[in-house]
């Protein structure tokens, strides 16, 4: 080997050393380190900062001190000999998200021109703190850190509707969101196991859509019911609360408000919504139902345009979800008032019956200045001109969205399905598929095959955490940790800097977050998640 390669190598051995070494996921765009030392950290260090909004990031440090150390710093306007300083700077890079962290002897520095940059140079300065200490003065090592996101979409999902979360653990899921630096919540609200949202002009929706008799134990069909009735929802003003804990966090929550399938709940409680009138019950099984909403019934519409309305009010995102996915034909087949809505608008089949549902409730949500998301069946019978695309069978649905110059989100099932199996061990019950951490971690969200032109379309990718098989938080942290690490890095660190070996490393010490936490998580990812299992 010539002396080129020899330096060469070793500036590369170093440099998966200082990733190592710092341990920080995901993975930030530059770091080095140019002389050893380490700033010390206590409660007789000040939060110093001027700008206004910059509060939320010293917030979050001091909650997050004060729960796991048991100390908190005081806020200063005015600079100290030593502290933590964060500072809004013009000049930094106009990226979204982008800061500057440095730690030296005379504290700790972060930058960035958006608030959000300097609450990421927070979660980064958390990351560079001890998780195992018991310490009341902690060690930050001498670093400097340039770091900006990758994707400006970077989600998580839950489905509150087949098994309920409370106020509390909602809470919880958006602060495990904002230590991986993830900025969008997307919240399954209404299903046919459950309608979570109080909406006011339909009381019934939650009096007899949010609870079910009873549950199916064990997979799909099952093999015996709770006969526990299983309920919960969310009134607006914890809606509220939990849309603010969120921006706080620089988390944007997008509601999804299922339609024109999976509609049971609904139904439930308005029978008149649904093509047979009836009856219906809230299912205690899982799978797909072909009681929907009558799309040939106008009353559908004046329903969702009034359920809409309040949400719109409740929810600042930019983005309403609207389901759109696993929407059954069979009912709209036998009923008049559907056939006759097809014949009116010269519609040729039933999925163009559901592209005449969602483009009409599109024109509504557009009205009121919001986007709408669909799952890709929504490409089915013609998109909606303004839509966005949640690509869940597979990537096609992302790849035809972005072809027709529309955004998209990817989802596909085999990479972001946080409800199939996380090893081939199958040592709890979950979805059939498996997902193992290697392979969220190898997920790459532009698609191949996706020419240059249309790669702008894709905002990013999520993973989705159904919840049919977990029914308390602790199942649902097993199915997400250590995957939503993977995850937060595929969104977060550039292409090149993606690593799986220095992944494994640094996890290691993640996993001593999770414990910092109280967390529970899959403990032997590592062991059983090679590329071939
Ligand atoms: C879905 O998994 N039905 C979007
Ligand atoms: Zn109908």
């Amino acid at each position: 080997m010539n002396k080129f390669f020899i330096c060469f190598f070793t500036l590369l051995l170093l440099k998966a050393e200082l990733h190592a070494q710092f341990n920080i996921i995901p993975q930030p765009l530059e770091v080095s380190s140019t002389s050893k030392g380490t700033f010390n950290l206590s409660d007789k260090t000040p939060v110093v900062f001027k700008q206004q909004g910059l509060e939320k990031s010293a917030s979050f440090l001091n909650a997050y001190l004060s729960q796991f150390y048991g100390f908190s710093l005081k806020q200063r306007k005015t600079s100290a000999t030593q502290g933590i300083y964060l500072a809004l700077k013009n000049k930094t890079s106009k990226t979204v998200g982008n800061y500057a962290l440095e730690v030296k002897k005379e504290g700790v520095f972060i930058s960035a021109a958006t608030e959000e940059g300097v609450f990421y140079g927070v979660q980064t300065l958390i990351q560079l703190l001890d998780p195992s200490t018991k310490e009341k003065t902690l060690a930050v090592p001498f670093v400097q850190i340039k770091d900006e996101p990758r994707f400006q979409y970077r989600g998580m999902h839950l489905d509150v509707a087949r098994h309920f979360s409370k106020m509390s653990f909602v809470k919880k899921y958006i602060d495990y969101l904002a230590v991986h630096k993830m900025n969008y919540f997307h919240w399954h609200l209404t299903d046919d196991q459950g309608w979570r949202i109080e909406i006011k002009k339909y009381p019934k929706l939650t009096e007899l859509g949010s609870v079910r008799k009873g549950t199916i134990t064990g997979f799909l069909p099952g093999n015996g019911n709770t006969n526990i009735p299983h309920g919960g929802f969310y009134t607006q003003e914890e809606i509220k609360e939990v849309v603010k804990y969120a921006a706080d966090r620089y988390i944007t929550v997008i509601p999804e408000i299922e339609m024109p399938g999976h509609a049971s709940a609904a139904l439930t409680a308005y029978s008149y919504l649904g093509c047979t009138g009836g009856p219906y019950k809230v299912q205690e099984t899982f799978g797909v139902f072909d009681e929907v909403f009558c799309a040939g019934n106008e009353q559908t519409f004046t329903f969702f345009q009034d359920v809409l309305d309040e949400v719109v009010a409740l929810f600042p995102a930019k983005y309403i979800h609207i389901g759109g996915d696993e929407c059954p034909k069979t009912s709209w087949k036998k009923c008049p008032k559907c056939q006759q809505r097809m014949k009116d608008h010269q519609l040729k089949d039933e999925h163009e019956l559901q592209s005449y549902f969602v483009q009409r409730m599109e024109k509504y949500i557009n009205k009121k200045g919001k986007s709408i998301i669909g799952w890709d069946e929504i490409l089915e019978g013609g998109l909606a001109p303004n839509a966005t695309v949640m690509s869940w069978r597979g990537e096609e649905g992302g790849i035809e969205a972005a072809k027709q110059n529309h955004y998209a989100i990817m989802t596909p099932g085999n990479y972001m399905y946080f409800d199939y199996a996380p090893s081939a061990k199958r040592d709890s019950l979950t979805m059939p598929g498996l997902t193992t951490l290697e392979k969220v971690y190898s997920y790459e969200p532009i698609p191949a095959g996706l020419p240059a032109e249309s790669r702008k379309y894709i905002l990013g990718a999520q993973a989705n955490v159904w919840t049919e098989y977990m029914n308390n938080p602790s199942k649902v942290e097993y199915m997400i940790f250590p995957r939503m690490s993977a995850l937060s890095e595929v969104l977060w660190s550039s292409k090149e800097s993606r690593n799986w070996t220095s992944f494994e490393n640094r996890l290691k010490l993640q996993y001593n977050r999770y414990k910092l936490w109280g967390a529970n998580y899959y403990k032997d990812a590592l062991e059983n998640s090679g590329k071939a299992k």
